[in-house]
């Protein structure tokens, strides 16, 4: 298996499997001296951990960090960060009835094709357990890039839409509520719809907002590495995510030049932001922000007809500990590779001019 790695610069290595005795990562690049709060690492980790509250898994994982390399008297020193969080609670018999055959929607048809061999408990590899390693390294790029402020939120949960979520500039309430909404009278709804979905044996899709303040201007590479190109990389090599908007988005298209076009303020800021703060795939200054469209998550609790390593057909009972919605646990995972990106670029720009 390749493909662990992520960043040119500033990169993140993640090994660990969900049913192992642990996960990590390692980061290499990070400057020395960069100060290390490993409480707001720790803060981070805790509003992606599962069991956090009613509308997510009820599996009760600490995801306690711990840091064995790269961070001396709270600050880097400038080797490689090394990390691991301990599985702690894992109850591999509850996937026995997935060992031979597929769940619909999973990785499990995929693993056993393309490697011959699967390690069947709570989906090895392929969990999203392993993004926990990505929070811990994406809390580290936070602090590299400080002044930089990266804030995601709920903005959708299967047909509940919060209109204009690029304009929202009160984020006090995200952290207020489980579903990580920021307008109380939605996220109220929000809540008892998962709820709802979780009693039907379901699961639901919905959409994550991002939004970056205080980026310079410059970051990003003008051909391949664009940084919305890169950006969408990261937020696509998200478990469950299926799309990546970022700007206008796909709304864009209809427009017209004349209505789309960003006119400048004599500072070089722009009056309007259909350009998501990134132009040519350099940030321009302007707030960078995007949509993440999660999928409904494949582990439903209800039968479903599949099919076995065989081939044949079978019915699969729903079982375990799963998510109903994503979106609450996934604003930390998005938050961190947006600042892996960030931190990835910054690092790169030290070489683009005298
Ligand atoms: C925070 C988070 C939690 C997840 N929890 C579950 C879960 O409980 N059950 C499940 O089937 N998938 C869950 N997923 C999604 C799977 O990891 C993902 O769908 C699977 O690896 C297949 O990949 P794909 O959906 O990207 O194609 C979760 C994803 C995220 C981001």
């Amino acid at each position: 298996m390749s493909g662990n790695t992520f960043g040119k610069s500033f990169t993140l290595t993640t090994f660990g499997e969900s049913h192992g005795p642990a996960l990590g990562g390692v980061i290499d690049g990070c400057p020395a001296g960069v100060p290390i709060d490993i409480e707001a690492i720790q803060k981070d980790l805790d509003r992606r951990k599962p069991g956090q509250s009613a509308i997510v898994t009820q599996r009760k994982e600490p995801d306690t960090v711990e840091i064995y390399s790269g961070v001396f008297e709270g600050k880097s020193t400038g080797t490689p960060i090394g990390f691991v969080i301990h599985n702690t609670n894992q109850k591999s018999k509850d996937y026995t009835h997935i060992k031979d055959s597929y769940r619909p929607s999973h990785a499990d048809y995929v693993y056993d094709q393309k490697y011959g061999f699967r390690d069947y408990r709570g989906g090895g590899r392929s969990s999203a357990r392993e993004t926990a390693a990505r929070v811990v390294a994406g809390s580290i790029a936070k602090q590299l890039i400080a002044p930089v402020h990266i804030q995601a939120f709920v903005s959708a949960v299967g047909e509940l839409t919060l209109p204009n979520p690029e304009k929202i500039s009160d984020f006090s309430f995200i952290e207020q509520n489980p579903v990580r909404c920021p307008d109380p009278a939605m996220a109220a709804e929000m809540e008892s719809y998962i709820k709802q979905v979780r009693k039907d044996g379901d699961t639901v899709g919905g959409v994550i907002t991002c939004v970056a303040k205080n980026v310079p201007v410059g970051l990003g590479e003008p051909v391949f590495d664009k940084l919305h190109a890169v950006l969408g990389q990261a937020m696509l090599s998200i478990n469950a995510v299926k799309g990546f908007e970022y700007g206008s988005g796909f709304a864009g298209a209809v427009l017209r030049g004349s209505a789309h076009n960003d006119l400048y303020n004599e500072d070089g800021t722009t009056k309007t932001n259909n350009s998501g703060g990134v132009q040519g795939g350099i940030s321009n200054g302007m707030d960078i922000y995007f949509n993440v469209a999660f999928k409904p998550v494949a582990t439903i609790m209800q039968s479903q007809e599949t099919i076995d390593n065989k081939g044949e057909t079978v019915t699969m009972e729903g079982k375990g500990r799963h998510d109903p919605c994503v979106v609450p646990r996934a604003v930390p995972i998005v938050e961190a590779m947006t600042a892996l990106v960030l931190a990835d670029f910054t690092l790169r720009n030290r070489n683009s001019k005298l």
